[in-house]
């Protein structure tokens, strides 16, 4: 496993004084850095934060078990899950079986993935009559076991289910939910749904090495343990004090430096390999949920966080670098590339005599591609805009493995750097409160009484 980083691009020299770091800044903050790394491990080996014990301690033997107990059985995963326990899982697929429309036709041997992580009711309408409910395995994923999104479209999937396959329908149903609390839990236990446990110190958003992101990884026929031989090797890495080997930390400390000091407000996610989009729209959530605080750990009002953008190369080089190059200077460009794609595919030479055509031939779609991302580089820095990038060796499940655990690392050191929680998320609990308020859920009337008043407080302002 090889995952490196470089940030040369992020330096003064290269993009000048104004937008860029210093070598001596990064190597004045080491002891900041390491004095981050200690912080977050006495949590870690506290067992308050338990993301970084789940490539030891996931339960693999028994995901792999029950993987093999229903194979063949299904054709469709159906995934039945928001935010966190749904965005792991489709970086997972994305990222080993590629992304849509590429994947190949599905089958019990290759099964696809359907996620509802939105209840949009004409999308869930379509999956629905997408899926047949004999081929079908249902899989809802909730830590709290109380998301309205996630309820309600269980319940819509189960009855869809019940009228499909009659009274066995709770044998096409498994679960992953925090162990013995919450209503899913509860539901799990009365109707003997199989299930798995989260454990209670990983947040949604770093469980995709649990049983949330294992699971249907595993259904899907991805090699698991690889994918957590990856994981804990990094691991392994994200722990050692020293800023050349620690990817993770080093990554963290430079993007901590360039955010605080030099104003730099958005980070853009690129990369330049279609299966790793899942894990963009991921890393999107780990970043901006874990980082966007109104407060530090000592109470002050701070109003933090790195705008996260997911933007894949080359594509997006003729939809947003324009704006990335010439627009405000606010953001650091990260790339994400893959040194030795699983294929490289040779042009051919036809000699059409045609200027646009010819000096293509003969040459590699691997190297044209990389040839686009160092250029969009290097056009980015000569604009003073900074950048960096992360180059995976290969794109295998260890790697991508490697990769998911060394973002969350990296995000883990960026709130010890920041001095905030990285591990709440406070400010979605009030939209979370009107909604069931809203919808008449029982003990929130206090909510749909403050959601009428701030209606009030609307319609005054549109008539003034
Ligand atoms: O990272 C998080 O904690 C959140 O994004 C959750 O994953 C999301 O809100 C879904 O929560 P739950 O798994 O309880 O349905």
């Amino acid at each position: 496993m090889n995952i490196q980083f470089d940030e040369t691009n992020m330096l003064a020299d290269v993009v000048g004084e104004g937008n860029g770091i210093t070598r001596s800044a990064i190597n004045q903050n080491r002891e900041r850095a390491f004095a981050a790394l200690t912080g977050f491990q006495k949590q870690s080996d506290a067992g308050a934060i338990g993301f970084p014990h789940l490539p030891f301690q996931t339960d693999i033997r028994a995901i792999g078990a029950y993987a093999r107990e229903v194979r063949g059985s299904f054709d469709t995963v159906c995934l039945i899950g928001i935010g966190g326990s749904a965005l792991g899982a489709w970086a997972l697929d994305c990222g080993l079986r590629g992304p849509h429309p590429v994947q190949g036709a599905w089958s019990p041997k290759r099964p696809r993935l359907v996620i509802l992580d939105n209840v949009d009711p004409d999308f869930i309408d379509a999956a629905l009559n997408s899926m047949q409910p004999k081929r079908t395995l249902v899989l809802a994923i909730a830590k709290s076991g109380s998301t309205a999104e996630t309820a309600a479209t269980f319940m819509v999937v189960h009855d869809w289910l019940r009228r499909g396959v009659g009274r066995n329908a709770g044998q096409r149903v498994a679960v992953v939910t925090s162990k013995g609390h919450g209503d899913l839990a509860a539901l799990a236990a009365r109707e003997k749904y199989r299930t798995f446990d989260l454990p209670e110190n990983v947040g949604g958003r770093f469980s995709v090495l649990s049983a949330v992101g294992i699971l249907p990884a595993a259904l899907l026929g991805i090699d698991i343990g690889r994918l957590m031989r990856g994981a804990s090797e990094m691991t392994r890495l994200c722990w050692q004090p020293d800023l050349a080997k620690n990817v993770a930390l080093r990554a963290a400390l430079c993007h901590y430096l360039l955010w605080t000091e030099k104003k730099k407000t958005i980070q853009v996610a690129f990369p330049y390999a279609n299966r790793l989009w899942g894990a963009a729209f991921w890393f999107r959530q780990l970043w901006a949920e874990s980082l966007g605080k109104a407060r530090n750990r000592k109470g002050e009002v701070v109003h933090v966080g790195q705008t996260p953008v997911a933007a894949l190369g080359t594509t997006d080089q003729h939809s947003q670098v324009q704006l990335y190059i010439e627009g405000p200077n606010d953001k650091v460009f990260t790339f994400w590339t893959v040194d030795r794609p699983d294929h490289s595919i040779k042009i051919p030479r036809p000699r059409l005599n045609l200027a646009a055509f010819d000096y293509l031939g003969g040459q590699r779609l691997s190297k044209l591609i990389s040839a686009e991302q160092r250029s969009t580089a290097a056009a980015m820095a000569e604009a003073g805009r900074p950048n960096c990038s992360f180059t995976l060796e290969k794109l295998d499940a260890a790697h991508l493995g490697a990769f998911l655990q060394l973002m969350e690392f990296e995000t883990a050191f960026m709130g010890e750097l920041l001095d905030i929680n990285a591990f709440d998320q406070e400010g979605v609990e009030l939209g979370k409160k009107f909604t069931f308020g809203l919808m008449g859920r029982s003990g929130y009337e206090s909510f749909a009484g403050q959601f009428e008043r701030y209606e009030k407080k609307r319609a005054a302002s549109a008539r003034a």
